[in-house]
């Protein structure tokens, strides 16, 4: 990109997008940018970084993590609309908060203990968020003294996040703490009275304060070094003792009311002078009126990254809806699952009006201290410039609570393990059913692995890898993920086709894939194998069965790819069923897509690929094209021999694919099959 764009002498904020340029021309001058900061490489890489004990505490969720999932999964049925040929040059990312300008409408949350993540703490994180001019929330479970943090972040923007003690003079003392050392707003946390059930954390023990570690605000507070006194708990002598001490002060156990809520309120605004109070941790729309009816001055949306309440919906999902209770009458912030610029579009446009991000910092403070955390934080900036560049977005303003920006879809959608290992035993799957089934049967068909098996459900899993060794047996690759991401989209197009005839019911979504309807008569390509031709009509019957799925899923704005004979099983009473969508993609319902008339109706085909099926089933001979491209497609003078086919005339036809000819062919086909019974015109 041209560093020397006159346009950026008129923007408010720094063109973060040359970061990107640092990162491509690095190699020219002999460097290397400092690590992949993609959410899945960072992960991995801080995991390599941290002790077990630190990995696992920053990693851990609530339960068995399906919280976690919803976040991300939230983000997944909204999509941008990018706009183009906008005048973004003079861009900024800009924002305002409370007062405080910032270079975008992004923070740094609230998260404890940094120690465990670096020897140095908190003390780097709020002097990253200073120089890239982002707000810093210090957690009252921080493992740095206030005082220290507040000389890091020096003219920086921070706040703080109280954890409230049952213990008033201990809850003033730390908030005096805070507002002199120029904490500038007070956000309680209202989601955690004691940590969620974290499988891991409880097996390993793993609770850094009872082990001596993350007490430094209360052991740097006079009242609460006067509490350890009076107990006789020396910290230099018993530092487990003072670190359960005072965390058990934050994480009583003992749950706060919204009685006393105005007392907190008073006491935050008498000593800072009225500065801003807000809310973290709200997820529902009775608790963020309730919330506004008590006159807070914000609510942060947030289910603390899936930590605590485990089985919740995603917090993009809650998000939504307190925005449309209570959008206009209080500052919205958001946090959980972020992972991106995409990720605060989103959210911006579904109504927030700042975001903070936990995570992804704290993988950068592990890999690589102070210029980790300004990797990803700096990253995640160029990553947010270059949105509203390539998407056509001049400033925040134009994204909040602007939901022309996205295309959504309904919430709701079963779920699925992000990351779950198909659990796989020797050579055998073990399917959702309980049943087990040989790799062997369910490779092969290329990228997408499925399996079809005559009497047992159809359980798809995409992506599914094995080696194929020579004396024909299989075994399955060690790295067998899911891929969510498109099994995600197929579980929309289910969705969405639920109740279609022809189309196959996605009874469930198991951690091991789409769990589809019992087909017993296998695939269609199965039967090919093992039968004769039956007698045309019966394939003409599934020609235009097929065309007419097609057209029915197009009816419904599903545009369906990838249409090939193992993508459709037959029925017990040989009816045919499609199965696979994994190449298939959502559109508005009101997308004009290819037309052809059938029975002088007007019905969408698919004319590229159908054509293909159409070629299998009639001529009954196997024949391989890449569906994807027609480009690729062989001349018909390549295809296998159609002389000598009675229908041969119909399938050049349709070969040609063009509108004219597959309409033609469907009319034609059509008529023959009312016409026909078994000794019908196309009888063999
Ligand atoms: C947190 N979070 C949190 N929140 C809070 O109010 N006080 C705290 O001390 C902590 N500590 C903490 C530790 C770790 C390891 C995590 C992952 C999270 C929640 C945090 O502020 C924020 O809500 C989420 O982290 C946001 O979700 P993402 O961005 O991490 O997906």
């Amino acid at each position: 990109m041209d560093t020397k764009n006159e346009n950026k002498d008129f923007r408010n904020t720094p063109e973060y997008a040359e970061y990107q340029r640092e990162g491509f021309w690095a190699s020219n001058d002999g460097k290397v940018m400092p690590f992949n900061t993609e959410p899945g490489a960072l992960e991995d890489r801080a995991k390599e970084k941290l002790s077990e004990g630190g990995w696992l505490y920053a990693s851990s969720n609530a339960g068995q993590s399906t919280t976690h999932l919803a976040n991300r999964q939230a983000f997944f049925r909204h999509k941008i609309i990018p706009r183009m040929l906008v005048d973004t040059n003079k861009r900024d990312t800009k924002h305002e908060i409370w007062g405080h300008k910032t270079s975008a409408p992004i923070g740094f949350a609230p998260i404890g203990i940094n120690k465990i993540y670096h020897a140095l703490g908190e003390l780097p994180v709020a002097q990253v968020a200073k120089e890239l001019n982002l707000p810093y929330c210090l957690s009252t479970a921080g493992s740095t003294a206030i005082e220290d943090v507040g000389k890091a972040n020096g003219a920086g923007t921070r706040f703080f996040q109280l954890y409230m003690p049952h213990d008033d003079e201990l809850t003033i003392s730390l908030l005096k703490r805070a507002v002199d050392s120029g904490f500038t707003a007070c956000i309680l946390t209202v989601d955690t009275w004691q940590l969620g059930w974290r499988h891991d954390d409880v097996n390993a023990s793993n609770y850094a304060f009872y082990h001596g570690q993350g007490a430094d605000l209360g052991l740097t507070d006079p009242v609460f070094q006067k509490r350890l006194k009076a107990d006789g708990i020396d910290p230099k002598t018993m530092p487990n003792e003072a670190g359960a001490k005072w965390i058990d002060n934050v994480w009583h156990g003992r749950a706060h009311t919204w009685e006393k809520l105005p007392w907190l309120m008073k006491t935050w605004k008498e000593l800072s002078g009225g500065k801003p109070f807000a809310i973290k941790g709200i997820q529902a729309v009775q608790d963020a009126r309730k919330a506004v009816e008590m006159g807070v001055d914000g609510i942060v949306v947030s289910n603390h990254a899936g930590r605590q309440v485990d089985g919740a919906q995603g917090s993009l999902d809650a998000l939504e809806k307190i925005v449309d209770a209570v959008g206009d009458k209080t500052y919205i912030m958001f946090d959980s699952g972020i992972r991106g610029a995409s990720d605060v579009v989103k959210a911006l446009c579904l109504g927030a009006q700042f975001v903070f991000v936990g995570r992804l910092w704290v993988w950068g403070l592990s890999i690589m201290g102070e210029h980790g955390v300004r990797h990803v934080m700096k990253s995640l900036l160029a990553d947010l410039d270059i949105m509203f560049n390539v998407a056509g977005v001049q400033n925040v303003e134009q994204l909040i609570g602007n939901r022309e920006w996205l295309e959504s879809h309904p919430a709701g959608q079963t779920m699925i393990a992000e990351r779950s290992r198909l659990p796989i035993m020797m050579n055998c799957i073990l399917l959702a059913d309980g049943s087990r089934v040989n790799v062997g049967d369910m490779i092969g068909n290329g990228m997408d692995g499925f399996i079809i098996r005559k009497g047992c459900h159809v359980l798809k899993i995409p992506h599914l890898y094995g080696n194929i060794h020579p004396d024909g047996t299989v075994e399955p690759c060690s790295e067998n993920w899911l891929n969510v991401g498109r099994l995600e989209i197929e579980m929309q197009v289910y969705e969405r086709l639920r109740g279609v005839p022809g189309v196959a019911e996605c009874i469930e979504c198991t951690s091991n894939g789409l769990l589809l309807q019992h087909y017993p008569n296998g695939s269609l390509r199965d039967y090919m194998a093992e039968h004769e031709p039956p007698p045309l009509h019966r394939r003409l019957n599934w020609v235009l069965q097929a065309t007419d799925i097609i057209a029915r899923c197009h009816e419904k704005g599903v545009l369906v790819f990838d249409i090939a004979t193992w993508n459709f099983v037959l029925t017990d009473d040989i009816d045919l069923r499609i199965i696979d969508f994994s190449n298939s993609s959502l559109l508005p319902l009101s997308v004009e897509i290819n037309r052809a008339e059938v029975d002088g109706s007007t019905v969408r085909v698919d004319l590229l690929h159908l054509s293909s099926v159409i070629y299998l089933i009639m001529s009954w001979q196997p024949f391989s094209v890449n569906c994807a491209m027609e480009s690729e497609w062989p001349p018909i003078d390549q295809t296998p021999d159609l002389e000598g086919l009675e229908c041969g005339q119909v399938i050049r036809n349709c070969w040609t694919r063009t509108h004219a000819g597959i309409q033609d062919m469907l009319v034609e086909l059509r008529m023959c099959a009312k016409t026909s019974s078994s000794t019908g015109p196309f009888e063999q």
